[in-house]
């Protein structure tokens, strides 16, 4: 069946990171309703093989197609590395939109023959897939990449702004792989929490590029071109979670800026 544009937005993350991504969408776009579910029991991504997190994004799109949704973002790097094509060809009767394309394209036009930095998750790096995609766009752009796998659960657990966050931060981004860069791309959804700590340890000389702005206006342009941009009317959000503890609901406030009642969904019954 043809998507409407009344149907909503699914958005997936292997947690509550992706909502960095569901806020971005909802500034941009604040008629659309969002079903966004955060597969909290398979929490990180990161560490985790290409095909277990296959696994669990196909199970979670599942979910997103049963609960009518007209689109699927995977608000999620480490996914988008090891599930996007594979669910490309799952589910073809909607569009699936990664974090990793709109980036590519934005730093492409912008960065031409520079040399840009990365970080993200061990996922996410050893994929190889950001190297590639900046091959094939063909715009003299050299990545510079490094794996930082404290990071995101630094993050999850409430640890940034305080004097453990500096001292991991300022280690990774020390590393030489990092040296000379023109700009430094933010290649996981958690990151944008710490995007301040990261430009001040530069001195607010880099541009430290995150892709949740890119992502939903890449969303945005999706809608706008295929008639499915929902203009008017109130907005429904619903936030489904593989596994439920009290301390993930009260971090939501942090990544999507707004309190949120989460609803247990589990993937396996
Ligand atoms: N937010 C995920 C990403 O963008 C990383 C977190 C995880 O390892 O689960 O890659």
């Amino acid at each position: 069946m043809k998507p409407v544009a009344d149907q909503p937005v699914g958005i997936f993350d292997s947690g509550i990171g992706g909502l960095t991504v569901a806020n971005s969408i909802r500034q941009i776009l604040p008629n659309e309703s969002l079903i966004y579910f955060g597969d909290t029991a398979h929490l990180p991504y990161g560490d985790k093989s290409e095909a277990a997190i296959q696994a669990y994004s196909v199970k979670i799109a599942d979910v997103l197609l049963k609960k009518g949704c007209k689109v699927i973002v995977i608000a999620c790097n480490s996914a988008s590395s090891a599930a996007y094509e594979l669910l490309k060809e799952y589910v073809r009767y909607i569009k699936i939109i990664n974090v990793i394309d709109p980036m590519v394209e934005w730093v492409s036009e912008h960065y031409e023959n520079k040399r840009i930095g990365l970080i993200g998750t061990k996922r996410t790096v050893s994929s190889g897939v950001y190297s590639r995609k900046f091959i094939e766009a063909n715009k003299g752009i050299v990545l510079q990449s490094l794996a930082t796998p404290l990071l995101a659960p630094m993050i999850e657990e409430g640890f940034f702004d305080n004097q453990i966050s500096h001292e991991i931060i300022a280690q990774y981004l020390s590393d030489p792989e990092l040296q000379n860069i023109e700009a430094l791309i933010l290649a996981c959804t958690h990151y944008p929490l710490i995007k301040k700590e990261i430009s001040q340890y530069y001195n607010d000389r880099l541009p430290i590029l995150d892709s949740s702005s890119i992502v939903a206006e890449a969303l945005k342009s999706y809608l706008t071109d295929n008639n499915l941009l929902k203009t008017t009317g109130p907005s429904r959000h619903h936030f489904l979670v593989s596994d439920y503890t009290d301390s993930f609901e009260a971090s939501t406030q942090i990544f999507f800026r707004e309190a949120v009642h989460l609803e247990r969904y589990p993937l396996w019954n």
